[in-house]
């Protein structure tokens, strides 16, 4: 039994390191294991008894079949590229509930699927040239009080400004999908400008220091940061005014006018 499993594992690739029943394990990317470590830890001290949970960019699925593991009423997951890896073999294999859906972030709605109390959203985020139109689609699926999950690659720096690094091609400092690092003060200041409270804040490498030499590469470091939504409305008209909805609500012209 173990046997034919292997063999149709080999058949397979897979990301994410999976136990799939005792002692038998995926052949995931070892360098992805502390960042999933990482994420697993943080999904680990939530309360997901009774809730809904969303997994975006979920390639084998590892935090959803977690998140159910760990009592979450209804998980689901999506990806614009999924492999056989999930769709074919890891739901069957562990006997999951987890809906796992061929999905492109910027489709997403919350008509797509309602909303979540949690949303998980790790790995992705350096990958998106939109990232502020990424966060806030997915804001706009979490309900008030509901937390995001987020991981990301973060640009170190010692800039007390918010800053978005966005290099392109070879000036990536992964490849060039990778082209969104914010620091970490840009990263927190575009969730709180999105509606959430900043609850907790990891790095992967809390010693890693932004190089003085200005012809040096840049230093990335991976952080997971719990965020709490607490107005999902756009409340405020510099918001809308960032989407485009300027006339929903004017905002005062410089002389009062509307
Ligand atoms: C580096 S992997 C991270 C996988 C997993 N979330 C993790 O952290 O281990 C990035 C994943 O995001 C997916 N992805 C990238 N852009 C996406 C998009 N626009 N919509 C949905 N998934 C996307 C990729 O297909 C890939 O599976």
């Amino acid at each position: 039994m173990q046997t034919t499993l292997e063999s149709r594992m080999q058949s397979l690739s897979f990301y994410h390191t999976i136990e799939v029943m005792p002692g038998v394990w995926t052949k995931g990317w070892p360098a992805v294991v502390p960042i999933v470590d990482m994420v697993k830890n943080h999904l680990r001290s939530l309360t997901l008894a009774g809730k809904r949970v969303l997994d975006v960019g979920c390639r084998d699925g590892a935090f959803s079949f977690e998140a159910e593991r760990l009592g979450a009423d209804e998980v689901i997951a999506f990806d614009n590229d999924l492999t056989p890896g999930v769709t074919e073999f890891l739901v069957e294999q562990l006997n999951s509930k987890v809906r796992i859906d061929h999905l492109n972030l910027f489709d997403l709605k919350p008509d797509t699927y309602g909303y979540f109390d949690v949303v998980i959203f790790p790995g992705v985020l350096y990958h998106l040239r939109y990232p502020f139109w990424a966060l806030k689609l997915i804001r706009d699926v979490i309900t008030t009080d509901g937390v995001l999950l987020l991981e990301t690659a973060f640009l170190v720096d010692d800039s007390p400004r918010s800053m978005l690094f966005c290099p392109t091609g070879e000036e990536s400092p992964y490849e060039p999908t990778s082209c969104t690092f914010f620091n970490k003060k840009g990263l927190l200041d575009t969730l709180r400008s999105l509606g959430f409270t900043i609850e907790q804040f990891t790095s992967l490498h809390p010693d890693a220091v932004a190089s003085t030499d200005p012809d040096a590469p840049p230093v990335i470091d991976r952080c997971a940061i719990i965020a709490r939504l607490e107005s999902p409305e756009d409340g405020d008209n510099v918001r809308r005014y960032w989407e485009g909805r300027v006339h929903d609500n004017p905002i005062p012209r410089w002389d009062g006018s509307r």
